[in-house]
């Protein structure tokens, strides 16, 4: 665990529907970038049901995978990668619990949902769908590869 945490690694986080709706964009890209990750790939996306199932694949048969897809195609999200030390489970730390009920106070959905079904952002839950999915979700010419200048700072 400790040798993951010293890897850069990359990781897709997205505001789901609810949270665009909501007015909630500005507020959860900036836990992100108050953290201290680097944004590679940001665009508002209208997200087509075959890409949501392709996502979500490893649901496919759980019995909330039709409204999951209902939602996540219901309007438009905000695709985001991200890059960091970390990044993966630290960005999973600062989303918090599935079920918003269940996560702790100061996390994105401990402080701005109430519902597992409309818990409004997604994070990847490991390094290898941080890759696979950055790649579903970005063309190519998406994303960017830069060096901020505070970058001694924080990598
Ligand atoms: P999952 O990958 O288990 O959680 P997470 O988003 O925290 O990685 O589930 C994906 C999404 O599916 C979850 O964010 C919300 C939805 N979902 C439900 O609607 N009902 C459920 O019982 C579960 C477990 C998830």
């Amino acid at each position: 665990l400790v040798a993951a945490m010293e890897e850069v690694e990359e990781t897709y986080i997205m505001v789901k529907p609810d949270g665009v709706q909501r007015g909630l964009v500005g507020e959860i890209i900036s836990r992100f970038e108050k953290k201290g990750f680097l944004l590679k790939g940001l665009k508002l996306f209208q997200c087509p049901k075959e890409l949501a199932e392709e996502h979500y694949k490893d649901l496919k048969d759980k019995p909330f995978f039709p409204k999951l897809i209902d939602y996540i195609t219901s309007g438009p999200v905000v695709c985001m990668a991200w890059e960091g030390v970390g990044v993966v489970a630290s960005a999973r730390k600062l989303i918090g619990a599935t079920n918003p009920f269940q996560a702790e106070p100061g996390t994105i959905r401990g402080d701005l949902a109430v519902q597992t079904g409309r818990n409004v952002v997604h994070g990847s839950d490991s390094p290898e769908n941080g890759k696979r999915e950055i790649a579903l979700w970005f063309k190519e010419g998406e994303l960017c590869s830069w060096v901020p200048v505070q970058a001694p700072w924080l990598r």
